[in-house]
């Protein structure tokens, strides 16, 4: 154990976690069972209780920094090529890194996906893809900018999980983070006063089907006044009024500033609280030769009740944002 905020697995213990979730039946990622859900409960009992207990504190309040590392976590043994365009790999035929995000997910809340991304895979891939190099998606491999995770959906995930399996050859690939937690005391009050109004355009990542459909109108800060969450996306945003602009540019400034970068190797989960912690990731140059940097991701809510009339009764997986009225909020 470290400070807070990064955890320095032991080999023992992760050797524990190895074995135990190689016990774990075979995993289909769209089509996830109870019966899986329950097993990865279970199995929950071969990580430490210190890192437990450091869990259990993220999920109620996450942390300063809005962020959590978790290191020398066990991967497959053979990973095979890095999928070309994102999808999911029928190469891949053991299941520890995809049961390390279940797992960790589970101490979280409960995964969620949206049929508007990845087809709604529950666990998905993050890879650069050929021609998508400038997109501010986990495709591209350009300055991807700061954000929220899917800041206009009605229901976007409290925690993302970003588990890597292979770092870019270079391993300077940082993924980004910056909390409002480090920034709000940094902001004048007069910008504080306008990030809490809805005076600001966000519209659907690229990312989404059919996002061309959807914008709405939000505020930036929100909730409690001395620990306010967070909502921003610097590629997609704007502010409505020239006086907004300027609160979002000492907002941009102010999270920049504090940001920190962490590149992340093979066995290295990065936790995400959404709501008060903002992500992005530095420029790298992919080769295309099958050995590209891969991570997965997962999106946790702690609500999940809350989404059930846009789901099937057993599925984790949420209906397209055009079946749902969000148009202009
Ligand atoms: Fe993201």
């Amino acid at each position: 154990m470290n400070n807070d905020d990064i955890i320095l697995l032991s080999d023992v213990d992760k050797t524990q976690i190895r074995e135990r979730l190689l016990k774990l039946p075979k995993l289909d990622i769209f089509n996830v069972s109870d019966t899986i859900y329950q097993e990865v409960d279970v199995a929950r009992k071969c990580i430490p209780d210190e890192i437990l207990r450091v869990l259990f504190s993220f999920r109620k309040r996450s942390n300063q920094e809005g962020r959590l590392i978790i290191r020398n976590l066990p991967i497959d043994s053979n990973l095979p090529k890095t999928p070309e365009l994102g999808e999911i790999s029928t190469e891949k035929q053991t299941y520890i890194s995809e049961y390390i995000l279940l797992l960790f997910a589970s101490l979280l809340g409960d995964p969620i996906s949206y049929s508007d991304e990845k087809e709604g895979a529950l666990i998905q891939n993050v890879c650069p893809v050929k021609g998508c190099e400038e997109k501010q998606e986990n495709s591209g491999s350009y300055n991807l900018s700061f954000h929220t995770e899917s800041g206009l959906h009605p229901f976007k995930p409290d925690y993302l999980g970003l588990f890597c399996l292979k770092a870019n050859h270079e391993k300077d690939a940082a993924t980004r983070t910056s909390s409002i937690r480090n920034c709000l005391r940094q902001l004048p009050s007069s910008a504080i006063e306008l990030l809490r109004e809805k005076l600001f355009k966000l519209k659907a990542p690229s990312s989404f089907k059919k996002h061309e459909l959807f914008e709405t109108t939000v505020a930036i800060l929100s909730g409690n006044i001395l620990d306010p969450d967070l909502l921003i996306d610097f590629a997609l945003m704007e502010g409505l009024t020239e006086q907004a602009q300027w609160a979002l540019e000492c907002i941009f400034n102010e999270l920049e500033k504090q940001s920190v970068g962490h590149v992340l190797l093979p066995g290295d989960l990065l936790l995400i609280d959404n709501r008060k912690s903002v992500h992005g990731r530095t420029f790298f140059k992919p080769r295309y030769d099958g050995n590209d940097r891969w991570l997965q991701r997962i999106l946790v809510t702690k609500e999940f009740h809350k989404t059930a009339a846009g789901r099937s009764v057993e599925g984790h997986t949420y209906h397209p944002l055009y079946v749902e009225n969000v148009r202009n909020g």
